[in-house]
């Protein structure tokens, strides 16, 4: 990698999409022609130097973690946990503070069922917001159905940001968590963070930030940030699925009970009673995602020489672009604020967004469209679906014209 930063009159320096699209062999279609992919949010492309650290842990250096007595699984081991260094590092925390899941889906579960599971009942309320993720909706009503406490939900402003004047008004001490998105996956709007934190915290509050399409984005420090648990997934960092991981401050992490039990996690296990190992190894029970963690420390190292600075100041400008030349078209409905981080959501009138998905997809260019796992959203917006254009690191202004291209066509298809 070379070269990142490509600096124009301006003091934004802008990336070098060029020189980035070497690095991911994904982009491009099986006839050699270039794939404008605008699905970061779903899932990014992965550059070369990911899929080769898969490669070689999969290949020449295979061996488990933890457990051999034999020198490669000790490199192995010395690899993983400095995985977990890059991680800890990334976020702003301590290496002791980062545990290992599938993604941000598990790292949910694990906090409602290890520190929910111990910590809300009857008489409690968790607070939750209209435009969260599946993933930060059904763990909580599940536990909820079993454990008895109460879900409320936050509205949203008008430009579709989380309205925190509502969030104060509706916070009491009967509220043991607040559960909220950084980034929405489907509007891009930035959770104003610090605010959040302090007012989850004037009541006595737990708060866990959903991280998955902030992690990528921007820089992030949860130690500035002041949060008690932060998620993420590796596979919308450049990382490879099945990996993502849970932050928590230590003093509660410490205090949480195991959630899947199995080896790795004990300290000594007879029939009397089991104890178990302190954290984060007390909530990674089984034979780890070895690989998986040695690609996100390569995923890492990636975004890190790229710089998240620059990445935001990138994406940003692309939104900027973007949704600039959608208003100019009378037949699109834009959602979600000006000030979205790498997300651009939208509808063109007339025309169901699988329909216009199907069609860019003729014209090689990929959005997702639908309800992007978050039907609340989706409900408050008025709509079933939405088109969404996410960018990477690697997408530039040639993704934008052939995605206006593509909706032009299908403009002309539909009359
Ligand atoms: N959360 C992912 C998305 O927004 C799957 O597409």
């Amino acid at each position: 990698m070379s070269d990142t930063l490509i600096r124009l009159q301006g003091a934004i320096p802008r990336l070098n999409t060029e020189a980035l699209r070497g690095d991911f062999p994904g982009l491009t279609t099986p006839d050699g022609q270039p794939w404008h992919y605008l699905d970061a949010g779903a899932t990014a492309q992965k550059p070369q130097s990911v899929i080769d650290a898969m490669a070689r842990a999969l290949g020449p250096d295979y061996a488990t973690v933890h457990r051999g007595v034999y020198s490669r699984s000790a490199h192995m081991t010395l690899a993983f946990e400095g995985a977990r260094r890059k991680v800890a590092k990334l976020l702003g925390g301590a290496e002791g503070e980062i545990v290992f899941t599938r993604g941000a889906t598990e790292a949910i579960n694990l906090v409602a069922n290890s520190w929910g599971g111990a910590n809300l009942g009857p008489g409690d309320r968790i607070l939750l917001s209209r435009l969260e993720h599946h993933a930060n909706i059904v763990p909580w009503q599940l536990l909820a159905q079993r454990l008895g406490f109460a879900i409320d939900v936050c509205p949203l402003t008008p430009e579709g940001l989380i309205d925190l004047d509502a969030a104060e008004a509706m916070l009491t001490p009967a509220h043991k968590l607040v559960a909220l998105s950084h980034v929405s996956n489907v509007l891009g709007s930035v959770l104003d963070a610090p605010r959040a934190v302090a007012l989850a915290h004037a009541v006595g509050a737990k708060i866990l930030i959903d991280g998955c399409q902030a992690v990528p984005r921007f820089p992030v420090d949860v130690a500035k940030l002041g949060c008690d648990f932060y998620t993420f997934s590796a596979h919308k960092l450049y990382g490879p699925t099945g990996i993502g991981a849970l932050w928590a401050r230590a003093e509660i992490l410490d205090a949480m009970p195991p959630w899947q039990g199995g080896g790795a996690m004990i300290n000594k296990v007879s029939f009397e009673g089991t104890t178990f190992a302190p954290a984060p190894q007390r909530f990674e029970a089984g034979t780890p995602a070895i690989t998986e963690v040695i690609a996100l420390g390569a995923a890492i190292d990636y975004v890190e020489g790229v710089g998240l600075d620059a990445i935001h100041a990138h994406e940003t400008a692309l939104v900027k672009t973007l949704r600039r030349e959608l208003s100019t078209m009378n037949t699109i409905t834009l959602f979600g604020p000006e000030t979205s981080a790498g997300i651009v959501s939208f509808m063109l009138d007339g025309v169901h967004p699988h329909d216009l998905g199907t069609i860019l997809d003729e014209e090689n260019v990929a959005i997702r469209a639908g309800h992007h796992c978050a039907q609340p959203l989706m409900e408050h917006l008025g709509v079933p679906a939405t088109a969404r254009a996410s960018f990477g690191l690697y997408s530039d202004e040639s993704d934008i014209a052939a995605l206006l291209r593509g909706i032009e066509r299908t403009r002309r298809i539909f009359g």
